[in-house]
């Protein structure tokens, strides 16, 4: 038995790293899928590796084009079972040098993209579906030069319990996962030199108690779990996927 089979699922940044292996995993469990991106190799590469999905444009900052992909899944499936709210951007700086323009754009995707992802979508959520969205360990601990981004994702933590509140009468669990740090194309587009995500990534690795970075793969298997059924009692939860991280 397939635990997506006739589920319809959205993955918001589905074209490269967790969103792409989640995509993947679901893909194999018998979902049918939209996803979003921006970047068009990124979305074109997607495409060819997920032929049955739906890979589409759209800037989950821009509320115009969250809107544009509502009304497309409505137009295309008429509902939503399974909504991870993924898509998401890190840039890192000394908060003395954060300026508006930087700020903006990180709260933009990672928290002002995602509330209105999910604002827009409810209406064609069906009930009982399941929202996940993804958190960052870095919303509950005070890593260096991360003002901005921790704080959006603490911010998308607190909308895990709040939008439980708002969507669990009508059967609508909304959870969060919260990766710890993860081997994906996210520290390229960071800005920083090669040079430099390699001390980066060795001192992450260093600071995790299983002492590696974990694979997309990993997330995309837990994200499974809150997606599906198999999380039928959890609700308004945040599950921590970083090798101990934030426990130990
Ligand atoms: N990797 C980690 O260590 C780690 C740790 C904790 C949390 N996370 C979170 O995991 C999520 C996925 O990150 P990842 O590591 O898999 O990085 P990734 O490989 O860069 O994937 C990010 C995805 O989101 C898309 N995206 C970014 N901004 C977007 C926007 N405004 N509109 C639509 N799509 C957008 C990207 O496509 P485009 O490039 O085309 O925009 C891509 O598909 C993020 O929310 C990130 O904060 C990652």
């Amino acid at each position: 038995m397939t635990k997506l089979a006739n589920k319809v699922a959205v993955i918001t940044g589905g074209t490269t790293g967790i969103g792409l292996a989640t995509a993947k995993l679901f893909d194999a469990e018998g979902a049918s899928l939209v996803l979003t991106g921006r970047d068009a190799a990124a979305i074109e590469s997607a495409r060819r590796e997920l032929p049955r999905a739906d890979v589409l444009a759209a800037d989950q900052s821009s509320l115009a084009d969250v809107d544009r992909l509502v009304e497309h899944v409505r137009a295309r499936h008429g509902r939503v079972d399974v909504l991870f709210v993924n898509a998401g951007i890190a840039k890192f700086r000394p908060f003395e040098a954060v300026d508006e323009r930087f700020f903006d754009e990180l709260v933009g995707v990672n928290l002002k993209g995602a509330f209105f992802t999910v604002q827009r979508f409810a209406p064609i959520l069906r009930d009982g579906a399941s929202v996940v969205l993804n958190t960052s360990v870095a919303g509950v601990r005070g890593p260096a030069n991360a003002t901005i981004y921790a704080l959006s994702k603490a911010g998308l933590r607190s909308l895990a319990r709040t939008l439980s509140t708002e969507l669990a009468p009508r059967g609508i669990r909304v959870n969060a996962i919260s990766p710890g740090p993860i081997e994906t194309p996210i520290f390229g587009k960071t800005g920083a030199d090669a040079d430099v995500i390699a001390v980066m990534k060795q001192s992450m690795s260093d600071a995790v108690p299983m002492k590696r970075l974990g694979t997309a793969d990993e997330v995309a298997r837990a994200t499974l779990f809150l997606a599906s059924t198999d999380s039928s009692f959890v609700l308004g939860s945040e599950l921590a996927v970083d090798g101990g991280l934030t426990q130990l």
